[in-house]
């Protein structure tokens, strides 16, 4: 079964400017870089990976997706990323304030393929930044997307603004806000309805057990979210096994795949 083949051969480094770094919620950040090249370049799912600070600690770049990207007349173009701290690098990022400079490689990895006129993305958590930059590119094709999202609480759930028309379904594991339940069993509510297109993007967990509710068409692309080190194709650490038993790394094949291309 062949991976996605896609385009893009535009990563380099880069040194952008922190323009902002606003917390949402505790332990969510707003991250807007300021680079026209990023803001230009980069496409949805894509990722860029960050050194944080200039010691050897941490030493690996960490990879976010691009959660926006904007280049709109009269504004500085900026790429945005939203985290959630859950470590030593996202600790640090957390402190980056206006003006302070970060080295950034990307944009890294194969886009999710922007098709059909009904599309249904399927987000869990911090996955939902890759489908935010998605749903823009859509609703700029005056394409209005259904967008479930899922968290385990309302404080966990992501404020999406700029998605206004968008129409959007929320799920809560603990019914604090919207559906009572986790986002695959709305997804089943909404499948396969009249959508030609599906996007997801979570945790594994939640991909795995949307493959087990998934019908064969429309087409199904996830975007994966490995732990990777290089970030480049170099170290094979982010690789994941196909389902003919070859394997592909997520950061260079990927990170979308077709849901039926993985092993589960
Ligand atoms: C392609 C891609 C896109 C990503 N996009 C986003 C994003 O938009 N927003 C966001 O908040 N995070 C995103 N991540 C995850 C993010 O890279 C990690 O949270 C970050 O590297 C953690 O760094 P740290 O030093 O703070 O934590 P670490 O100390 O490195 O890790 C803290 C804990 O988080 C776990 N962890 C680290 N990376 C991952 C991962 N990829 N998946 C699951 N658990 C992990 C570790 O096992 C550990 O338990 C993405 C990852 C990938 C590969
Ligand atoms: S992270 Fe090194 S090959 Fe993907």
């Amino acid at each position: 079964m062949a991976v996605l083949h896609l385009h893009t051969n535009t990563a380099r480094l880069h040194t952008a400017t922190v323009e902002y770094n606003h917390r949402l919620k505790p332990g969510l950040f707003l991250l807007a870089l300021l680079n026209t090249e990023l803001a230009t370049q980069s496409l949805p799912a894509q990722f860029l990976t960050i050194k944080v600070g200039d010691t050897h600690s941490p030493l690996l770049r960490r990879p976010f997706s691009i959660f926006n990207a904007s280049k709109i007349a009269g504004m500085a173009p900026r790429v945005e990323i939203l985290y959630k701290v859950v470590g030593q690098a996202t600790r640090i990022m957390s402190h980056l304030k206006a003006g302070d400079q970060v080295s950034i490689l990307g944009p890294l990895g194969k886009p999710y393929p922007i098709e059909g006129v009904s599309p249904l993305l399927i987000g869990g958590g911090t996955g939902i930044a890759s489908l935010h930059f998605l749903a823009r590119r859509f609703l700029d094709k005056l394409i209005v997307p259904k967008i479930l999202f899922g968290a385990r609480t309302e404080d966990e759930l992501i404020p999406l603004p700029e998605l206004g028309r968008a129409e959007i379904h929320l799920a809560t594991e603990d019914g604090t806000v919207g559906f009572a339940g986790d986002v695959v069993t709305l997804a089943k509510e909404h499948l396969p309805g009249a959508h030609d297109a599906v996007y997801a993007c979570g945790p594994r967990e939640m991909l795995s057990a949307l493959k087990e509710v998934i019908p064969s068409t429309p087409p199904c692309f996830i975007s994966l979210e490995e732990t990777m080190a290089c970030g480049v194709g170099a170290c094979l650490g982010c690789s994941v096994q196909l389902a003919d038993g070859s394997y592909a790394t997520v950061c260079r094949q990927g990170p979308v795949f077709r849901i039926e291309e993985l092993r589960w």
